[in-house]
């Protein structure tokens, strides 16, 4: 796979936008990793180097610093759960323990252990989500989800499990 024209010519309208190339690294990794299926396999940030024109090792650099470019599949969905203060202390971790054992996955980080078996989901543990005020909360794909409570949680994802992934496209 590669990227489609149609990406390289995002990325292209996205680099004009900064007087340096360099600067739109950030923005052409979600192009890159929206059109791989929501990861990055290591051809994805060699592609985007290639469309900047800057070193692979800065491409590899930004997308190994930031944990919202995943460098192995997901699931079909992301959901990031907040086990921040706030968050824990309106009830995440009972959250937690829901998700693990309805969909028998570890929540620890690593994204093999927090992927479902049917591959619908990757459930992973985050810092504060800067939504304190409605803790509990977590953000599937792109979306925000607030106050949650299990049955909250279970009727969201059982909406979202067979609605098509929305990418985060810059
Ligand atoms: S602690 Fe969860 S959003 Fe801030």
């Amino acid at each position: 796979m590669s990227l489609s024209d149609e990406a390289r010519q995002k990325i292209q309208e996205i680099a004009a936008r900064y007087p340096r190339r360099i600067s739109a690294t950030i923005p052409a990794l979600y192009v890159a990793q929206a059109e791989y299926g929501g990861w990055l396999p290591k051809e994805a940030m060699v592609e985007v180097a290639e469309e900047l024109d800057v070193p692979p090792s800065h491409v590899f650099g930004v997308a190994t610093f930031y944990t919202l470019f995943y460098k192995e599949p997901v699931g079909k969905h992301v959901v990031q759960l907040c086990t921040n203060l706030a968050c824990m202390l309106c009830g995440a971790e009972t959250l937690q323990q829901h998700l693990e054992r309805k969909f028998n996955i570890k929540i620890n980080g690593s994204i093999r252990d927090g992927t479902t078996a049917d591959g619908t989901f990757t459930v992973l543990p985050v810092e504060c989500l800067a939504a304190c005020g409605g803790a509990p909360c977590m953000i599937v794909d792109t979306e925000y989800y607030e106050n949650l409570t299990i049955e909250k949680v279970d009727k969201i994802l059982t909406q979202i499990a067979t609605q098509p992934t929305v990418f985060f496209k810059p």
